[in-house]
């Protein structure tokens, strides 16, 4: 009894975090451009223009003074821009360094965000809140306006510590990891990787970085153009999940770089699911069954993979699709089937814009306003993360139960998933699959809290006959046990408890620890 409650209390405390996979499985994500997410008090919310590529004031300081919004949506860790020093020249081509990729000296920290002090309070708030701090980091390149820069002012100030500047030529691998990205306008000088002092110093570097800010898990910028072989002792270094970016459809490409850091975006998933749900679109639901039969073969851990449907380098879900219908169904996917899901900042507001720079427009024109989409998400983090802790449902393996012209259902554990293509037009069609569920099962839709029938062999089937939405079916003894669809009275009085036992423990585990401390005294 007094073991388990000291141990509560210890993990109550966490001091330093350094997440494993295994621990950042059961997460969900949050992505947030510092420059767009919040703007202080008192700033004007009209002057923000996408367009110009130019700051629009978002800080460390404002993401952590509106964190409720992103944890009342039931997310559990958030992801931020890179922190480092950017380019601080005259404007280029391009226009400001607001999105933070544009390294420059990669020892100090990007002041237009804040500083030291602001983001160890923001890394804080987020373990005070049992959040996790995600934080992208590049390494494989800097950025320059020349393709011959002084590199004096930078972190590496040996030319030989980069790769001579050529233009990448996409058909050739070794020009994908040695070659610069950007063009000659903005430059992205590519660091000598494969030279041992540069890994070195990288080594400390992230180290440093990951203690100094007690970060948990970093997000990888343009993984794919740097040697796998880099990663493996950058990511032991730092210590924590590394998420890496390798944009492209190709699966077998991907799960490489599961060899060598813990995971990687699903961009495989995403191309499939953009194939089969916008609105217009093929409508090719096979595309994702394919993909999710071709992940679990080639990846080692499917189950850790940074599902999305939107970021800062592709179009906003709604510039590609109309119908919401065709959001709401495609989130259900990126939640209940295998992989770590990431909501990018917007998208439960139904921003548009269709590419950089328009897909990275402010949130606050939104009024931050609990919308359907917010809801849907807030329902389905609040499922999701009831799981995660109370079974091993995160590790289990997403089943394709049927695949149809007009939608699929997916199992993972006990869950039943039915997406369709549809959109909300009401069509008199369906959806049927089979489970393993006997025909007296009890299974509830999460989102209408309608009971759902089992028929004969195990049979579910949606009407579509008012409109395509998403239904997720879930056994009564889950529901009840998530808070789901329950009597008014029922969950505020669930509710209570919970923030009753959360006021009570802190106060708790300092008593423990004067005791322990004057006992050893
Ligand atoms: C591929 O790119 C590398 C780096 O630029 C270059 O040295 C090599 O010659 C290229 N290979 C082919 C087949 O073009
Ligand atoms: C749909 O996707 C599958 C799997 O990727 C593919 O084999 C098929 O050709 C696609 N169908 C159409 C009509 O594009
Ligand atoms: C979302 O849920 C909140 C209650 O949590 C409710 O006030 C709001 O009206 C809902 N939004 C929509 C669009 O249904
Ligand atoms: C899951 O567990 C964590 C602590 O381990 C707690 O903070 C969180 O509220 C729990 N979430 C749910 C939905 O039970
Ligand atoms: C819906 O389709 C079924 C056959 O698939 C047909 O029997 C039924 O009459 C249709 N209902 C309506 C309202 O059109
Ligand atoms: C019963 O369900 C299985 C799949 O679980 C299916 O293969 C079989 O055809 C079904 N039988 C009937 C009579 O529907």
């Amino acid at each position: 009894m007094h073991f388990l409650f000291a141990f509560t209390c210890f993990a109550f405390l966490r001091l330093a975090s350094a997440a494993t996979a295994d621990q950042w499985r059961g997460r969900s994500v949050y992505q947030v451009i510092t420059d767009r997410y919040a703007l202080p008090a008192g700033a004007d919310p009209t002057v923000c223009d996408p367009n110009q590529q130019t700051w629009c004031g978002g800080t460390w300081n404002t993401i952590r003074e509106n964190l409720d919004y992103i944890q009342q949506a039931g997310f559990t860790a958030i992801w931020i821009s890179p922190v480092q020093q950017n380019y601080q020249g005259p404007r280029t081509a391009y226009g400001d360094a607001y999105h933070g990729y544009w390294i420059a000296d990669a020892t100090k920290l990007n002041e237009h965000f804040g500083t030291a002090d602001d983001l160890k309070a923001l890394s804080a708030e987020l373990h005070r809140r049992n959040m996790y701090l995600m934080v992208d980091v590049v390494a494989n390149n800097v950025m320059s306006t020349s393709t011959n820069p002084d590199y004096s002012s930078y972190m590496f100030k040996d030319q030989s510590q980069y790769h001579p500047y050529c233009p990448i030529d996409w058909n050739n691998d070794t020009s994908i990891k040695n070659c610069w990205l950007g063009d000659t306008k903005v430059t992205l000088p590519d660091l000598n990787t494969q030279d041992p002092t540069v890994l070195s110093t990288y080594q400390s570097w992230i180290k440093n970085l990951i203690q100094e800010y007690d970060i948990d898990g970093l997000r990888i910028d343009a993984a794919k153009h740097v040697d796998a072989s880099f990663w493996t002792p950058f990511c032991e270094s730092a210590g924590v999940f590394c998420l890496g970016e390798v944009f492209g459809d190709d699966v077998g490409y991907a799960a490489l770089y599961q060899e060598s850091m813990d995971s990687v975006l699903n961009y495989p998933l995403y191309d499939a699911i953009v194939e089969a749900f916008t609105i217009p679109g093929p409508g090719n639901m096979s595309a994702v069954t394919s993909v999710l039969n071709s992940i679990q073969s080639a990846f080692k851990d499917p189950t850790v993979l940074g599902n999305f449907l939107e970021n800062q380098d592709v179009p906003r879900w709604h510039s590609l699709s109309v119908d919401p219908q065709s959001l709401y169904n495609a989130i259900v996917l990126t939640f209940m089937s295998d992989g770590i899901p990431i909501m990018y900042y917007g998208q439960e507001q139904m921003l548009t814009g269709a590419a950089d720079p328009l897909n990275r427009g402010p949130l606050w024109p939104s009024g931050y306003q609990k919308t359907t989409a917010y809801n849907l998400t807030a329902t389905l983090n609040q499922l999701r993360n009831y799981l995660v802790n109370n079974s091993d449902w995160a590790k289990s393996r997403t089943q394709v139960l049927q695949t149809g012209p007009h939608g699929m259902a997916i199992m993972k554990g006990d869950i039943v998933s039915i997406t369709t293509n549809i959109g909300s037009p009401a069509q008199n069609v369906s959806v049927f699959a089979y489970t393993p569920w006997p025909s007296s099962f009890s299974s509830t839709d999460v989102f209408t809290c309608q009971q759902w029938a089992v028929g004969s062999n195990g049979t579910v089937e949606v009407q579509y006959t008012k409109g395509g939405q998403p239904v997720i079916l879930v056994p009564d003894s889950i529901l009840q046990g998530a808070g789901l669809c329950q009597p008014v009275s029922q969950k505020k009085s669930t509710l209570e408890n919970g923030a009753h036992l959360h006021s009570m423990l802190p106060a708790a585990c300092m008593a423990l620890i004067l005791t322990l401390m004057v006992l050893i005294l």
